[in-house]
């Protein structure tokens, strides 16, 4: 029954979501037994393969947050000063921790109201009381929300009310994390300061960090076990900036150079700046970009296959050769190869497709968007690139169609694949790589992701308030290229030359409340689980074999069958999520 994603795909037809049907497979294990493990881009693996999209209505560091403990991941939006951005990615990687790698500290001379501050910008208030208020200095005690509570007076040294060294449990240096786990659970304290021989802070657990990390065993984390974030930028020379901001979490030192860099008049001055700042980037503050802030960085454009995109990506391969980049938006396999070239390690599929989008009725250029998925993830996986399907998803049956649609590599060691990857890197001049690493990246590769815009701007998460209209509960969304998201920056992404007339590509609208997505994200992934046991694919890892098998079978809806395959018939009814 049915056709091949080939046979249908192959035509000269473009299908989006809702044209196509899946035909049920057979079942034969529980919803708890399908895997959805996948990756955004070579190196950032997810449990969940959902991620919130870079739009200044959608993600900020409370949505990553969020996003990063369900097992997804958010991308940062733009449509902010690159010191900001770098701040919101900054929350996102000291959110939480069983162990914080990098905590506030404060001198005993500090005031109450320091610890303000530091609550109002992290959103936490236990904070060690160090001889020179840095870690590695003699630990002297803790401040915490208790003993701030009753202190009128916000100039109040923290050495009149902390706790001192002597009351505190502490770990030392040589404890494993189990045993600093159990001591922290044992000693009902929030806060344990671990020391090392010289009594110096070298570490803080959180309790509330670890009952968290109970909560959201799925969690994206780092190798230091920090949320992971992705970050978007844009393709201008001063973007360059924006992602060192991003990547070294804005030391003093570099901020010193963007705000001269972005405040001199000069021509020679800029370059003289820029260039001073590369060079420390590259070569001086190497360990910084160890501690690194943002895990990804995802190339914002509506038309990926540009000069300045590829220029982008070189530039960031060279810079910092570890560090994931994820490039777009592409709709056809020639865009996607040009991007490839430039050495990208993920690729943003979409052009048109989202639901704030007005870029196929002012281009005429774009592609319907399960056409889309299924060409570019095709090519990509020729070079192991995961893509993400970008736009247009209202639904898990939407997720589902489209992690169907991307043509999954499959971490399969035979001869004929791998003959055809090395064939590949050798066609694109990537020729100078141990096959070892080559293996490697078979190993590895995995599948492809779906972002969302419109169907996470309601959630309690997103940025702004909520309106009410008509007694319905709404939030405001927008697309970044309508005129409102473009007059505060974003025209980038839509090649919008300085001082040119603006020709908006989006519009702005609301969307209704989802409450959280703590709730919603566990909804919508339930449904994707219940569409892939009706297909009968336990793992994501095995769609492209079941595909090459034909035993995947899609059918093309008429507009009468896709009528009736919603709600239909009836005079109302309530569509009730959880
Ligand atoms: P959904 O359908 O999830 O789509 O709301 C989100 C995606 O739409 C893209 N985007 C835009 N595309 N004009 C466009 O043509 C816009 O103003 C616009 N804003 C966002 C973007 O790829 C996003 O992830």
């Amino acid at each position: 029954d049915g056709l091949s994603a080939k046979e249908l795909f192959e035509n000269r037809h473009g299908y989006t979501y809702d044209d196509l049907i899946l035909l049920p497979g057979h079942i034969g294990f529980s919803t708890d037994e399908v895997s959805l493990k996948s990756k955004f881009s070579r190196n950032v693996s997810l449990e969940v393969p959902l991620v919130s999209s870079p739009m200044d209505t959608v993600t900020e560091h409370g949505m990553a947050i969020q996003m990063a403990l369900q097992g997804g991941l958010g991308i940062i939006h733009y449509n902010m000063k690159p010191e900001e951005q770098a701040h919101e990615v900054k929350l996102v990687k000291r959110y939480e921790n069983g162990f914080i790698t990098s905590p506030m500290v404060l001198k005993p001379n500090s005031t109450v109201a320091d610890i303000d501050a530091i609550y109002q910008r992290f959103g936490f208030s236990g904070v060690p009381i160090t001889e020179n208020g840095q870690m590695e200095s003699v630990l002297l005690g803790i401040v915490t929300n208790r003993d701030i509570h009753f202190t009128a007076d916000r100039r109040t040294p923290l050495k009149d009310i902390m706790t001192p060294r002597k009351d505190l449990v502490v770990a030392k240096d040589t404890q494993s994390i189990e045993e600093c786990h159990q001591i922290l659970i044992t000693s009902k304290k929030g806060k344990l300061p671990i020391v090392n021989q010289k009594q110096q802070l070298t570490g803080l657990m959180s309790r509330t960090d670890l009952l968290k990390n109970r909560d959201f065993p799925l969690a994206t984390r780092d190798n230091k076990k920090r949320l992971r974030v992705g970050a978007a930028i844009g393709t201008r020379e001063n973007d360059k900036s924006r992602l060192h901001a991003l990547v070294e979490g804005f030391s003093f030192f570099i901020r010193m150079f963007v705000v001269m860099t972005y405040n001199t008049k000069s021509e020679k001055h800029f370059i003289l700046f820029s260039s001073l700042y590369t060079y420390i980037n590259t070569n001086i503050n190497l360990f910084i970009y160890f501690l690194a802030g943002v895990d990804v960085i995802v190339i914002d454009s509506s038309q990926g296959d540009s000069i300045y995109q590829i220029d982008m990506i070189k530039y960031i391969k060279k810079t910092y050769p570890k560090l994931d980049v994820v490039g777009g938006n592409v709709v056809t396999t020639t865009q996607a190869k040009h991007l490839i070239e430039a050495g990208v390690d993920g690729i943003r599929v979409g052009m048109g497709s989202g639901s704030i989008c007005t870029t196929q009725e002012v281009t005429a250029c774009g592609r319907p968007q399960a056409s889309a998925v299924y060409h570019v993830a095709k090519f990509a996986s020729r070079y192991a690139i995961p893509i993400c399907a970008d736009g247009g998803i209202q639904s898990s049956g939407h997720i589902v169609r489209a992690l169907v649609l991307g043509w999954v590599f499959k971490g399969c060691l035979s001869y004929d694949t791998y003959c055809i990857y090395i064939v590949n890197m050798y066609a694109l001049g990537i020729k100078n790589m141990p096959h070892s690493v080559y293996f490697f990246f078979l190993v590895l590769q995995g599948a492809s992701t779906a972002m969302m815009g419109s169907l996470l701007a309601g959630c309690e998460e997103s940025p702004g308030e909520y309106v009410y209209q008509d007694g319905i509960k709404l939030k405001t969304y927008r697309g970044m290229g309508s005129l409102e998201a473009m007059k505060k920056g974003s025209d980038d992404r839509y090649f919008t030359e300085r001082g040119k007339i603006r020709v908006a590509q989006g519009v702005s609208g609301t969307v209704v409340d989802r409450g959280s997505i703590r709730k919603f994200i566990p909804y919508i992934i339930q449904g994707v689980r219940h569409g892939f046991q009706d297909l009968g694919i336990q793992k994501f890892d095995d769609v492209k074999r079941l595909r090459e098998n034909g035993e995947i079978r899609f059918e093309v809806r008429t507009q009468a069958a896709q009528k009736e395959g919603n709600v239909h018939s009836l005079f109302s009814y309530r569509k009730t999520h959880y």
